[in-house]
């Protein structure tokens, strides 16, 4: 009652049906009309004075204050006339040209789960049990200072128990104070960026490469120089004479969206490349922990005696993507700067589950879970190629598949893959357009990507044969 009546009154006064001036019925006649306790009503009087949005006039009533702007604080005025103010409805061209260019591009998709979605482990197989039973040993105990903010860089167990597993699970050069705890690879882009880039610096980055990366760099004023990936991954050397770059930022374990790994001799050079000429390179190492037939890559960062690299990492494909926890490595000279940077932008927190996480991957869980979703996922990527082998034989490429959570079916030129992407959508099948990867100054391979590891081997078969007969469709249609 009192929300409603709360409600009412301060939107009648806000769209001027109760103006300035007008008085409000006494308390005990509205009570009696309305049916509701006349406390209630005082109440919400007194909450509407407290606004400012009533005043009292002693022993004569209750009156809508006087609410307009220049009444209640003199606006300073701007020199020279200003453009008029848009309304919400305009709200669109309102945005900054970063604003718009960010929103006009954006790859997010709006379905995030099912066949055949890219880049999303089977949550399903997430050892919730464990999980619940940690969780639960914290929070029969949880200090104040768990609940409150994070202190800079994160639990220092997390940052312990994270400085071992890079040590010896991705070869990564590291002590704990090194570790700044993020909410995943896109805040850990984002910090890095700010610290070490001014709007108008350069960056060179990967021709595909991860939608989310491009989006972030390009909100924050970075010039970006596509550079096209071949064999040996990121072909930095395609850069020619142009000026040496803010930084370089790249997926040397696998590339992304097309799997490459970058070769020893070309991660070599560009580390010498960038201690001469005074750049910065990211690592961005998403998802290497899924390798099939061999070893994890090592990283790029463990080569690096330069201190140059800052590497970051995430738990979205170990884990699950909804935990939002990742992970980035500044060099030492820069680890102060970082974790206090992060805590003076994000103001971080979540430290009840950081401390969970930390148990989880000290009592040997995480390289476990890892392990058997390994086993899982390397069965589903073949259920999967040989769904591709049967519906299609070897009519179309396979690329990217030794590795990951995806793979790629390379589509001829004259197939347009965001068009077949949108009818498989239709039909309840999920796939990602790979020209919408790169650039858009370059024309991309195009292709779908496919993600296998959250579908069942047993959903993996019907799903592709209605992708198949989609797909016939418009390459009947293109080659005829
Ligand atoms: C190459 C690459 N980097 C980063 C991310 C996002 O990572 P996070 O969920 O930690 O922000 C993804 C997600 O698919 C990715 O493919």
């Amino acid at each position: 009652m009192y929300r409603q009546l709360h409600n009412l009154l301060l939107a009648a006064v806000l769209e001027g049906q109760l103006p300035a001036g007008t008085k409000l019925p006494a308390s005990r006649l509205l009570a009696r009309e309305l049916g509701i306790a006349r406390n209630t009503v005082i109440e919400v009087y007194e909450n509407l004075r407290a606004q400012g949005c009533v005043e009292g006039r002693h022993g004569s009533g209750t009156y809508i204050a006087d609410l307009s702007v220049d009444h209640i604080i003199e606006v300073p005025r701007p020199v020279e006339a200003m453009p008029a103010r848009p309304t919400i409805s305009h709200i669109a061209p309102a945005l900054s040209q970063r604003g718009q260019s960010l929103i006009a591009g954006a790859g997010f998709s709006r379905r995030q789960w099912g066949a055949f979605m890219p880049g999303v482990p089977d949550v399903r197989e997430f050892p919730a049990r464990v999980w619940t039973r940690l969780q639960n040993r914290h929070w029969r105990k949880a200090a104040p200072e768990r609940l409150s903010y994070a202190p800079e860089g994160g639990l220092p167990a997390l940052r312990q128990a994270l400085a071992e597993y890079l040590r010896s699970a991705r070869s990564v050069r590291c002590e704990p104070e090194q570790i700044i705890i993020t909410t995943g690879i896109h805040q850990s882009i984002d910090l890095t960026t700010r610290l070490l880039a001014d709007p108008g610096d350069s960056v060179w980055l990967e021709n595909p490469c991860y939608w989310g990366l491009r989006s972030t760099l390009q909100s924050l004023g970075m010039v970006l120089q596509p550079l096209p990936v071949d064999a040996e991954g990121l072909d930095w050397l395609a850069a020619g004479t142009r000026p040496a770059p803010r930084f370089v930022i790249a997926t040397p374990s696998h590339q992304y969206p097309l799997g490459m790994v970058m070769s020893l001799a070309r991660r070599q050079a560009l580390l010498e490349y960038c201690r001469l000429n005074g750049s910065w390179i990211i690592e961005d190492d998403y998802d290497s922990e899924f390798r099939y037939g061999t070893r994890p890559i090592a990283s790029l960062q463990g080569l690096d005696t330069n201190e140059l690299v800052i590497y970051i990492g995430s738990f979205s494909k170990t884990l699950f993507p909804g935990l939002r926890l990742g992970y980035l490595v500044a060099p030492p000279q820069l680890a102060g700067a970082f974790s206090k940077g992060s805590a003076e932008l994000y103001r971080e927190g979540q430290l009840q589950q950081q401390a969970v996480l930390a148990d989880f991957i000290t009592d040997g869980h995480l390289t476990a879970h890892i392990r058997r979703m390994r086993g899982l996922y390397s069965r589903r990527r073949q259920c999967l190629l040989e769904a591709v082998q049967a519906e299609f034989g070897e009519q179309f490429e396979v690329i990217g598949n030794n590795a990951g959570l995806h793979l790629v079916v390379r589509l001829p030129d004259r197939v347009d893959d965001v068009a077949v992407a949108e009818a498989a959508l239709r039909h309840g099948v999920l796939v990602r357009p790979l020209s919408r990867y790169y650039h858009q100054s370059v024309a991309g391979q195009r292709g779908l990507l496919l993600g296998y590891a959250c579908v069942t081997e047993a959903e993996i078969t019907p799903a592709f044969a209605v992708l198949a007969g989609v797909l016939r469709k418009f390459v009947k249609a293109t080659s005829a």
